[in-house]
């Protein structure tokens, strides 16, 4: 089982957010989106559920289900250390889904919910659009001396019901540690709140990293849902399961109340593709890390030669948190690459809207298509910033 990278006129071809709406003269690295072949594993399981006609409404009382939550159970386990109860899990068709279900179920209208800035869009969509109040802390952890402040205004608020951690963090590829997922508990627990893990990122993690959940933290486990799924290490975003344990039996229930409908929808074809990537897709998975890993040291190297351009490597993910705002790309960085550089970078803006300086670069690409990107984005920066060069 290798892992293959795509070529341009096979990611052309396609229709998907990434590839299929950009000029063929651009590269796309905006999107959470691998330009790898999918796992041979889950392209078989595919193919056979078509074959087998077996498209029709997934039984989500057994079967599948069942055999998921034991999956992820056991995954969960080998990878994090805790170990989750298979009956306490859900599966529904999205993460960003499951968060709009978790607010409706445990906050009500002009409650605080707390979100890292920057942020990722969808879940201060969510939140401002039921009508709750997002609340921003800074990206970081508990011991940073710039971070005092914001942490003890946080503590404050009156009406902090929901805490959405994103660990790994994404854009910015940060693990929070240990004691700050102890300190997030405490708040948690002062507030009465509930937490709310994504942890959508967390199968890509660097060397020299521990990554832990909140869920394995005592304190915490009970007032946590954590949810996962194979979308972003597996390139299967498509294809909608996701899978989540709820902390306490309380918690599961008032899930439950909400519609059926509401809170489910995971395809058929989700179910299956997940399936065979947590049971047979380990070495596609470590060579996808090996490659990761390479391209983010590429990465390293060549940021480093900007003396404006600030960069800190990810700890986890496959999304770089570039800050241009010294460089003369400035404040449209966004748009003055594309121009520049003919490559589509997520403008830092629509993580939160003090953040127009930084670009999200994905890097989940070939090395050859990354050698290209960082050739292109060097020459711009250049032509902006002459004499920032470094070496
Ligand atoms: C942190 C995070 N959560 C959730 C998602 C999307 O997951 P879903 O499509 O299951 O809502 C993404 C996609 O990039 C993401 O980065």
């Amino acid at each position: 089982m290798r892992l293959i990278a795509l070529t341009d006129n096979q990611l052309r071809a396609g229709h998907g957010l990434k590839w299929g709406r950009v000029q063929d003269d651009v590269i796309p690295a905006d999107i959470a989106e691998l330009d790898f072949a999918v796992a041979a594993p889950i392209r078989a399981a595919l193919s056979a559920a078509v074959d087998r006609s077996d498209l029709g409404y997934p039984d989500y009382t057994s079967g599948t289900p069942t055999q998921l939550a034991d999956l992820f159970a056991d995954r969960t386990r080998r990878l994090s250390g805790w170990r989750p109860d298979p009956r306490a899990v859900e599966v529904c068709a999205q993460i960003t889904q499951a968060l709009c279900c978790v607010i409706l179920a445990f906050t009500r209208t002009g409650d605080e919910v707390l979100v890292h800035s920057p942020t990722y869009p969808p879940f201060v969509e969510a939140i401002r659009s039921l009508g709750r109040c997002p609340l921003l802390l800074p990206v970081g952890n508990i011991g940073d001396d710039d971070l005092a402040e914001a942490w003890a205004a946080v503590e404050r608020v009156p009406r902090l019901r929901l805490i959405v951690l994103c660990q790994p963090h994404n854009p910015t590829g940060h693990v929070f540690d240990l004691f700050t997922l102890e300190a997030l508990a405490g708040l948690a627990a002062r507030h009465d709140a509930v937490v709310f893990a994504d942890e959508i990122h967390s199968e890509i993690v660097y060397a020299g990293t521990e990554c832990h959940s909140i869920a394995s933290v005592r304190t915490a486990a009970e007032r946590t849902i954590v949810f996962t799924s194979a979308a972003k290490s597996f390139n299967i975003a498509g294809l909608r399961c996701a899978v989540g344990h709820f902390g306490s039996r309380e918690l599961h229930a008032r899930f439950r109340r909400l519609p059926w409908h509401l809170r489910s929808g995971a395809s058929a074809l989700g179910l299956a593709a997940t399936i065979a990537a947590w049971e047979s897709c380990d070495s596609w998975l470590d060579q996808l890390r090996a490659q990761l890993s390479a391209n983010r040291a590429r990465l390293m190297d060549s940021m480093s030669n900007f003396r404006h351009v600030q960069f800190t490597p990810p700890a986890a993910t496959y999304l770089a948190w570039i800050d241009l705002r010294a460089t003369r790309v400035g404040s449209d960085a966004h748009g003055l690459l594309l121009n520049a550089t003919k490559i589509s970078l997520q403008p830092g803006s629509v993580f939160g809207s003090s953040l127009e300086g930084f670009v999200r670069l994905n890097f989940g690409t070939s090395e050859a298509r990354l050698e290209l990107m960082l050739e292109r984005f060097g020459r711009a920066i250049e032509t902006c910033d002459g004499k920032g060069r470094k070496k």
